[in-house]
């Protein structure tokens, strides 16, 4: 639906869309890419936080290639980036090894008896393929469990190990989520407090993603010695760090529309043509409360709306916010930063429309990148 409306922001994009900024974008790249030469490392982009493959070719130029969850996102990968994927999964299928073979340069197991079981299937397939395993720090600075890796009695990686399998050069650890340097600077502390050791027989590591460099208050010249000092330590040591979130920070937006209002003895309710449960499942998850333009959090204020999904789960609301103005059917609403753990997350539950995927780019030209139909959704069934 397009919209004329007087306090259209952006009357020439319909509604629903991801609206992706490549100015942002861009200026996300280049602080991560300064980094990454700066401190000596590679930086790689971690598929499950942003998969937006018509900006590979871009994001490629930037950095040193993705990182891979699944074969899919490993095919993806080989196929839009035109590279060999790095892969950590928590359990591998024996029927996916031959492709993923193919398609992957790194593989990083979970265990060492999922290396012993698959390990040597891979390198029937590929010869030279590298092996790591993902080992537990123990320590972590995440409130919410549900994205915590390092809770106690986590299954995701090892939380002790005597000595190294043979064939593993490297090592893996994931134990941040939207932090700063600060709080990776003592996760590294109780990587190697736990796993010093193993350091000396091995060619690489990965610390993983959760490190929000380009967020506007991160401390990057602190990030840049806690990775140099690392790096005298072990000095033979390649480092790798595989953000998502950090790539699609604050690059875009979820433009919606109001498509009626309904008003409860309590409260009235925009009902939009987005839904939360669908599009925007973190704040559900999470929860949290997203920014809106020309809104606020809260119900100081006159104009005070819940906001309510368009799909029929009771749970599918949002709310209260409070608005410059009476809103009205057919008026914009544009949720801030919506482009990281979106996309990748979306359902059709309900049959729902999927909003379109688009970007402003860099002229200030929006250009509709992919509509879903009925199709899309009657082929994920059967
Ligand atoms: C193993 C691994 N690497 C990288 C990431 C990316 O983290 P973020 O998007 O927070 O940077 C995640 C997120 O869950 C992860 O599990």
């Amino acid at each position: 639906m397009s919209n004329n409306n007087q306090n259209t922001i952006y009357p020439l994009i319909d509604s629903p869309a991801y609206v992706l900024e490549e100015n942002r974008l861009i200026a996300n790249l280049e602080k991560l890419s300064r980094v990454r030469d700066e401190a000596g490392i590679e930086i790689i982009l971690a598929l499950k936080a942003f998969a937006m493959w018509s900006e590979f070719p871009l994001i490629g130029r930037y950095l040193n290639g993705a990182t891979a969850s699944s074969l899919y996102e490993a095919k993806l990968i080989a196929e839009e980036m035109k590279t060999l994927a790095h892969v950590y999964a928590p359990v591998f299928h024996s029927d996916e090894i031959e492709e993923l073979a193919k398609v992957s340069q790194t593989i990083v197991f979970n265990s060492v008896q999922e290396y012993h079981s698959h390990g040597p299937e891979f390198l029937r397939y590929r010869s030279d393929m590298e092996f790591g395993l993902r080992v537990n720090p123990g320590y972590s600075e995440i409130e919410t469990d549900l994205y915590n890796p390092a809770a106690i009695g986590s299954r995701l990686g090892i939380p002790s190990l005597t000595e190294l399998p043979q064939g593993v050069t490297g090592l893996h650890m994931h134990a941040l989520c939207e932090n700063n340097s600060f709080t990776f600077e003592r996760v590294l502390q109780s990587f190697e407090h736990r796993f010093a050791h193993l350091l000396p027989h091995i060619h690489w590591v990965n610390f993983g993603g959760g490190h929000l460099i380009t967020q506007a208050d991160y401390d990057i010249p602190h990030l840049i010695n806690v990775l140099k000092s690392f790096k005298q330590r072990y000095p033979h040591l390649k480092v790798i760090l595989e953000p998502g979130s950090a790539i699609a920070w604050q690059t875009g937006f979820l433009k919606a529309s109001v498509l009626d209002i309904v008003e409860t003895p309590v409260q009235k309710i925009l009902i939009l043509d987005v839904s939360f449960t669908a599009h925007m499942p973190d704040c559900l998850e999470m929860p949290y409360n997203p920014a809106i333009r020309k809104a606020n959090y809260g119900s100081e204020g006159k104009f005070v709306y819940q906001l309510g999904g368009m799909s029929c789960l009771a749970g599918d609301q949002l709310g209260p916010y409070s608005f410059e103005r009476a809103m009205d059917i057919g008026d914009e609403i544009i949720f801030e930063d919506m482009i990281h753990y979106t996309m990748v997350k979306t359902t059709m539950f309900n049959g729902v429309r999927h909003p379109d995927i688009g970007k402003i780019d860099v002229d200030g030209n929006y250009h509709l990148i992919r509509r879903f139909n009925y199709s899309d959704f009657k082929q994920r069934l059967s």
